[in-house]
């Protein structure tokens, strides 16, 4: 760019607003206790929800591959990327999930981008509650169908909607199972139901459910019984499957449509086959070991109702994401720093990412956390809590 005005224009008015954002260095490997710019931490803000994206399984899955099928894929999956490790997690993924295909795509952004612009356009319209993620957001923008946004959760919305919108082509209603920045489950039961009474189709984002919740970690749809009903179940392996990329999954006849015209699917280079040999082995860890799961589930109880205790409001969550909510950003950012300089590491999430005045602090809390670690958060929430002036 060739104008430094505009650009310092554009930084200027973010650090106006406290909106601004930079990169900020980890070293070492992702884990419950990390080193964040030079000083030992206790990291409660990453979504490795299971603690596997250091496991040494699924490292040496991916030193395997590594020594087996090189690093790069060299090419699309159409063209001659599609590698001996591509296909086993796909096959793997449905097995898992209980459905007739999977297919694999190289990021969730990239899934849902890909997805949602290749099933609708013009003639179609998309239902999609009003916190979900940005990628779905961005591919209903792509698809040019016409998009409504019902309030948060709210199916009398939803139902009024689809009441209105019999003309159009197909009805897609999309939702996150688990929302990412507010921890609360989506209401999948009533979505199917109106799905069926008024003939739409569902697509669901298990991007923070898989591996987290039902008693095989298939997602919040295992955990309320409506799999079945769900005609997209999209999510990501970057998440509590400690690797990369994201799948979809459901009919032969839904993976073929996106493999010939999901876009992000066919005009890229295919994820390295190590990363797909790595998500092999968190997938049967996912399946394999419940017991991760209960131990997530009990740190977040654990963690949430300490929160509580203190007074700060935590929304509606019910999940290892747990928000704690302050509404204004400054003091977002501040409580942040303060909890920083006292070893405990959460992020300030700020608008545009959550609405207007909304502002929180995301925490999230892994399996791996042991108890000592979540009451040493606590604690210090209590003491940088009285060092800001929380209006
Ligand atoms: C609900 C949801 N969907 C999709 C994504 C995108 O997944 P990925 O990080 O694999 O691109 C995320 C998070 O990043 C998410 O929270």
């Amino acid at each position: 760019m060739s104008d430094p005005v505009f650009l310092c224009n554009i930084l200027g008015k973010l650090h106006e607003q406290n909106l601004y954002r930079s990169l900020r260095p980890l070293e070492g490997a992702q884990q419950a206790h990390v080193v964040f710019e030079g000083q030992k931490v206790i990291n409660f803000c990453s979504n490795n929800y299971l603690g596997l994206a250091n496991d040494p399984r699924l490292l040496q899955a991916a030193h395997r591959a590594l020594d087996e099928e090189g690093l790069g894929s060299g090419a699309s999956r159409l063209i001659c990327g599609n590698m001996a490790s591509h296909q086993e997690l796909e096959n793997r993924l449905a097995t898992f999930k209980q459905v007739e295909k999977a297919l694999v795509f190289n990021s969730g952004y990239m899934a849902n981008v890909g997805i949602i612009s290749a099933l609708c356009d013009r003639e179609d319209i998309v239902l999609s509650d009003k916190l979900n993620h940005a990628s779905i957001v961005d591919g209903i923008l792509l698809s040019r169908a016409e998009c409504r946004r019902y309030p948060h959760k709210d199916m009398k919305a939803l139902e009024e909607m689809l009441s209105i919108s019999q003309n159009y082509r197909k009805r897609l209603i999309v939702t996150d199972s688990v929302f990412s920045m507010d921890g609360d489950t989506a209401p999948l039961k009533e979505i199917v139901a109106l799905a069926q009474k008024y003939g739409a189709m569902v697509m669901v984002d298990e991007a923070h459910g898989l591996g987290v919740l039902g008693e095989h970690g298939r997602g919040l749809a295992e955990e309320l019984h409506v799999e079945e009903a769900i005609d997209i179940h999209m999510g990501t392996l970057s998440k509590a499957a400690g690797s990369f990329g994201a799948y979809v999954c459901g009919s032969k006849a839904l993976i073929d449509v996106l493999i010939n015209k999901a876009r992000s699917f066919i005009y890229t280079t295919a994820i390295p086959p190590a990363i797909a040999a790595a998500s092999i082995e968190a997938i049967n860890i996912v399946e394999r070991e419940p017991e991760r799961r209960a131990q997530l589930k009990e740190n977040a109880k654990y963690l949430r109702q300490g929160l509580k205790n203190l007074g700060f409001d935590t929304m509606g969550s019910t999940t290892p994401i747990i928000p704690v909510l302050l509404r204004n950003a400054s003091i977002a950012t501040e409580l942040a720093k303060k909890l920083l300089a006292r070893g405990i590491f959460v992020q300030g999430i700020r608008p545009p990412t959550v609405p207007e005045g909304t502002a929180r602090l995301r925490v999230t809390v892994m399996a791996t956390h042991t108890k000592e670690d979540i009451a040493q958060a606590i604690e210090n929430f209590r003491i940088a809590k009285g060092e800001v002036c929380l209006l």
